[in-house]
């Protein structure tokens, strides 16, 4: 029984690492021994994660712009050139758009389902010979892709091509969870609620309180609850759990 719940020694590769839930799921990870890689456009702020976090172990950071199939492609084949094998996949990287539905744009539909559900696939695609080097009946690769409670319930924003990207990409979890089970490769989907970050600004005191009061455990998110779980999910002790949708958000979808 012993590392049931380890992942030291093991490589994962965050998307959006370099800020915002990927950062904090890259503490994490680091500190828990993993060799991790972060993706992201913007090299200074990668670069300086990665020498933050390298404090606690090994962050190497990986620039790639993953809004289209080729970026992402180049991603993969980069990080082929320097690892046989990939433990861990987090697919975190995403954006939002909102706009009143009359004035709603074809680029604002169209940047969000390339990015948060289309790159998704493309770049699991594109490391599978990574992830299946990695997978044994001993031990599970891990694909762990970032959805949304706004996947789950329609929350208060105009966002109609996030709901529909994070609804696919909880349900799209499914379907690569069932064709890949066989060869050791669980994928699942971590839905949040309210974590800090540019895509959620909390701040002023004020906002963290109202969006506290919003939820049952009376408190937004920490990177040891997103951390927490994704390293979970790459342990010994989450392998026979895939295919699965688990929100994260101290209960507020009830
Ligand atoms: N924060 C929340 O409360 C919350 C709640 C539910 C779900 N989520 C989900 O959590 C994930 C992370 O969100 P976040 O809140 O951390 O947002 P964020 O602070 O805006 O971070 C997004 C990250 O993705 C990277 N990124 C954006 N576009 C990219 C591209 N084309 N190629 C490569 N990397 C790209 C960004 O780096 P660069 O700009 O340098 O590329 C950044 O590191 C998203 O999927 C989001 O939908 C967040």
């Amino acid at each position: 029984m012993s590392g049931l719940l380890s992942i030291d020694g093991k490589t994962a590769l965050v998307t959006g690492g370099g800020s915002g839930i990927g950062r904090m799921i890259a503490e994490v990870l680091v500190a828990q021994g993993a060799r991790t890689y972060i993706v992201g456009r913007t090299r200074a702020t990668l670069d300086a994660t990665a020498a933050e976090l390298s404090s606690s172990g090994t962050c190497i950071a990986l620039p790639g712009d993953l809004s289209t199939v080729e970026g992402g492609r180049a991603v993969a084949a980069t990080f082929a050139a320097m690892e046989p094998r990939l433990d861990l996949l987090v697919n975190n990287a995403g954006s939002m758009y909102d706009a009143p539905i009359d004035s709603f744009t074809e680029e604002g539909w169209d940047s969000v389902i390339d990015l948060n559900l289309k790159s998704v696939f493309f770049l699991t695609q594109a490391l599978l010979p990574q992830l299946r080097a990695a997978a044994s009946a001993q031990a599970h690769a891990a694909v762990v892709n970032i959805g949304s409670i706004g996947g789950l319930r329609i929350g208060p924003k105009e966002n109609y091509s996030y709901q529909a990207a994070k609804a696919a990409l909880h349900h799209m979890s499914g379907g690569l969870a069932k064709r890949l089970a066989a060869e050791h490769i669980t994928v699942n989907a971590i839905a949040p609620g309210f974590f800090p970050s540019a895509l959620t600004p909390v701040d002023k005191p004020e906002i963290v309180e109202m969006m506290s009061n919003m939820v049952p455990r009376k408190r937004i998110g920490t990177p040891e609850d997103i951390g927490g779980t994704v390293a979970f999910l790459a342990s010994r002790a989450a392998s026979f759990i895939t295919g699965a949708v688990i929100p994260l958000e101290g209960g507020m979808a009830l």
